[in-house]
């Protein structure tokens, strides 16, 4: 059966809900539905929007191998931080030569995994961490990671790893002490960070910290990698990322040519292009409002829920508009109180086994899904890539 003729008249006009209806008909919900087409697109608009910078896709938000081959064929880098993702780029062929390690806290065991596949640029923040290289100083290079917190991002990535800049000399001059060679420095701004000024601060921060060790002695570094956080539309405001990206190519002019810059975007490259199908298990009404008890939650796809990712907005089937019907609370289908999707969430009336569509639900869901309660994970289906061709051709 072809993917055209899975689709079936829908209620609405959105082609994309229509398909993914169809898809969940076929396979059942929970679903997500990857189009590898978006991840694509997302890289090579942040190509064009940070042109000197080699953009090293952080495998977290979504740890699949088709957006791993496809960002592969585009001449893409990598940025892993387990062995879990060691494994995956290994297995979708990706050369050593693209991937950074980027964990700043390793066991000597995980070190040798990525060494033995090939990687040779790890990163550390503190000299406990540093003191495990001394065995590999011939084969590794190492970038400091400084911190720069930032309470507005949706996760700060600046409260567990990092050092402030006024505590990097002390350990670049320990590093040359051990004689292990540190390339250069990197942060992480915080994910969904809406305000490019953050990173300007960053940027320049560490310009201070760069020109700061050479005049200590300690040598040139050159390498920045200014991390990942760039930002994703959840509101349905698009954010036009080369716009956004203006300050950031403006602070990276204003470095010495020598100098190459590394980025680390996760969610950006995938949040927009996966698109999660659920189904009402039942429903009752509670107080003044309809509870809909769905086939996934919080311990699930949505467990961003509960660690402050943004809100989603949610689509039926009977409606595509944003926001239409009355308030109504989405619950997620375990036994837990907790496991509550949204309250007030504007909803037409529902029948138990109708579908809700929610959009830009690539980064952060299917991996950090659990099965509590023996709920079964959302099944991911891929689009446009040649695996889904074969599959479904
Ligand atoms: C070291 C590192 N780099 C990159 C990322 C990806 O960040 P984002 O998804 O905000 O682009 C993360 C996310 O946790 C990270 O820890």
């Amino acid at each position: 059966m072809s993917v055209s003729t899975l689709v079936q008249p829908f209620a609405t006009n959105n082609e994309h809900f229509s398909l993914c209806a169809a898809l969940a008909k076929q396979h059942g919900t929970p679903l997500l539905v990857l189009d590898v087409d978006k991840v694509r697109a997302n890289y090579m608009q942040l190509t064009q929007a940070l042109p000197n910078v080699a953009l090293h896709y952080a495998l977290k938000p979504l740890p699949h191998i088709d957006v791993v081959q496809a960002l592969n064929e585009l001449g893409g880098c990598f940025d892993l931080a387990t062995n879990g993702e060691v494994d995956l780029v290994a297995q979708a062929g990706v050369d050593a030569s693209a991937v950074i390690h980027t964990h700043p806290i390793k066991r000597i065991s995980d070190i040798e995994h990525a060494l033995h596949y090939g990687c040779t640029t790890f990163v550390f923040d503190s000299e406990n961490e540093l003191n495990k290289f001394v065995p590999y100083s011939d084969s590794v290079e190492l970038l400091l990671r400084l911190s720069f917190p930032n309470k507005d991002a949706a996760a700060d990535l600046s409260k567990k790893f990092g050092v402030a800049p006024s505590a990097a000399l002390p350990l670049l001059k320990r590093a040359k002490e051990l004689g292990i060679r540190v390339r250069g420095l990197s942060f992480h701004v915080g994910s969904q960070t809406m305000d490019a000024g953050k990173y300007v601060y960053a940027i320049e921060q560490c310009k201070a910290v760069f020109e700061a060790a050479l005049d200590a002695g300690i040598g040139a570094m050159n390498t920045l990698d200014i991390g990942g956080g760039f930002p994703v539309s959840y509101t349905g405001q698009d954010i036009d990322i080369y716009d956004y990206c203006a300050p950031i190519r403006a602070a990276l002019a204003a470095w010495p040519e020598t100098v190459h810059f590394i980025a680390e975007p996760g969610r950006f490259i995938v949040a927009n292009a996966m698109t999660h199908v659920m189904s009402v298990m039942g429903q009752s009404q509670r107080g003044d409002a309809t509870w809909y008890y769905m086939d996934d939650g919080v311990y699930g796809a949505f467990s961003g829920r509960v660690y402050g990712e943004p809100e989603q907005r949610f689509f039926t089937q009977y409606s595509t508009e944003f926001a239409a019907g009355e308030p109504s609370v989405l619950a997620g289908p375990t036994c837990d109180s907790i496991d509550v999707i949204g309250e007030r969430v504007l909803l037409p009336a529902l029948q138990d086994g109708d579908l809700v569509f929610t959009q830009n639900m690539g980064a952060y869901t299917w991996t950090t899904s659990t099965d509590f309660n023996f709920f079964a994970k959302a099944e991911l289906i891929s689009l446009n890539n040649t695996l889904m061709v074969a599959q479904v051709g």
